[in-house]
């Protein structure tokens, strides 16, 4: 029978490569906490209302990638297809923006969109974000981007271009769209059919289509930052100038709208040199804390897109190996491997033994395939002395060790006594 395979557009994570995402995780739980974000777990699920609401219902997010569907409640529901508006909901469902601000979450998670799968775009994939709300400083806007680049930097990537651009506030948006309005009336036969029936409610989006014509008549479009109001310049010069002063560098470009319609004032990609797709992004959202239900209350925050991370990260670290593999010859020896491994496991030591009867000789082919520290076999002279020889794999040096002794075992194979050296 042929076999089932994952869903166009998925990704497995191999038993050879768990340890890179623990790996990426671990960097971004200490980036984090670096800064004071806590993380924050979420349904994967959400009411649909959720992300047409936060997302916008004319984007292309919503409007043709959502994984929706109705539960056998008849409620229409839908798989996240990121994670800022879930973090907002969880938030304001518990009460979160009453208490100390700024407030300052982060997640690790998977999301889906229905998109073409393509190098780098995938049906799911993983996101890490940070969020924090309640600051309206330019600084909450510079130190939230200057974190997202220390993730990168302690991920120890590099050939990654920062890109800002401000979109300005529903004040000065309102002129903005008035100007795209009449911008692409002109050209409206050349828009694809979407954008058509965006036109009149959210021109904007225009801006951000995939459709080849309309990525070229994007290009001579007005530009947002011509139409920002004094505020929202002020606030923009003021992020520029905290970016510099910390050796952020970054690259203006007035044309950067993102896919999101809850952005306000900053918008930001990383974007890899290579491939140019952006492998980090976000911006502020001063409207959709409101827009969700809650007071009006400013937002920023930014998201990785990990799968987008991996081949720019030049090392992992390695992988745990076994501290020791317990060879064995005959059933009792093969019964007391199995009780020491047991003892050894308990106090937090990596053990290996035979589970396949196998012979010595493909137990230690074995062993040598685990990377193991540390060999010990056991046969019938070892049972009766109560002794066995510790072989260290890395320098080929041994000594003799009390078996029954679980203590100081324990204490040579986490280097705690040095009994062999
Ligand atoms: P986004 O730009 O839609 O923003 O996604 C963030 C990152 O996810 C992208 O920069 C990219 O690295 C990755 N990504 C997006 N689509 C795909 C895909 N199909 N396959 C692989 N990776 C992908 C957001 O999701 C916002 N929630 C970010 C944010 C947080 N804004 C404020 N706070």
């Amino acid at each position: 029978m042929a076999i089932i395979k994952a869903p166009r557009g998925t990704n497995d994570v191999l038993p050879s490569d768990s340890y890179k995402w623990r790996y990426v995780e671990s960097v971004a739980d200490k980036t984090a906490a670096s800064a004071g974000y806590k993380e924050i777990r979420f349904p994967t699920f959400e009411e649909t209302e959720l992300f047409t609401r936060g997302v916008g219902d004319t984007t292309d997010i919503v409007q043709k990638e959502m994984y929706t569907f109705e539960d056998k409640g008849g409620r229409s529901m839908t798989l996240r297809p990121e994670g800022t508006a879930s973090a907002v909901r969880l938030s304001l469902e518990n009460g979160l923006l009453g208490g100390a601000l700024p407030l300052k979450l982060y997640y690790k998670i998977n999301v889906f969109r229905y998109d073409k799968p393509q190098a780098g775009r995938y049906r799911e994939f993983n996101q890490i974000g940070m969020e924090l709300y309640g600051a309206k400083s330019p600084f909450a806007d510079a130190e939230l981007i200057s974190l997202a680049k220390l993730f990168l930097n302690n991920l120890g990537i590099e050939g990654v271009l920062l890109k800002i651009n401000s979109i300005g506030c529903s004040k000065c948006r309102a002129d903005y769209q008035e100007a795209l309005r009449s911008y692409f009336t002109a050209h409206i036969d050349e828009l694809c059919d979407t954008c058509k029936s965006r036109l009149q409610r959210n021109p904007m989006r225009i801006l951000d289509c995939k459709s080849p014509q309309d990525i070229l008549l994007a290009k001579n479009a007005p530009k947002i930052t011509d139409y920002l109001c004094d505020e929202c310049k002020e606030h923009y010069s003021a992020v520029k100038d905290a970016l510099s002063s910390v050796g952020t560098e970054f690259e203006e470009d007035s044309g950067l709208v993102r896919g999101l319609d809850y952005y306000t004032k900053t918008v930001f990609e990383f974007i890899d040199k290579n491939t140019s797709l952006a492998v980090a992004a976000g911006g502020r959202y001063d409207g959709l804390i409101e827009e969700l239900g809650g007071k009006p209350t400013p937002g920023i925050g930014f998201a990785c897109g990990v799968e987008r991370l991996f081949p720019l990260i030049p090392n992992f670290g390695t992988d745990t190996v076994p501290d020791i593999y317990i060879a064995s010859i005959g059933p009792s020896a093969a019964k007391a491997a199995f009780e020491i491994a047991k003892k050894l496991r308990e106090n937090g030591v990596f053990v290996e033994t035979d589970l396949m009867e196998r012979s010595v000789k493909a137990q230690m082919k074995y062993a040598d395939k685990t990377g193991a520290k540390y060999t010990a076999v056991l046969g019938d002279e070892e049972l009766e002395k109560g002794e066995a020889e510790l072989r260290n794999m890395k320098d080929g040096s041994a000594c003799r060790v009390n078996i029954r002794n679980i203590g100081e075992l324990t204490a040579i194979l986490k280097n705690e006594i040095h009994i062999c050296d």
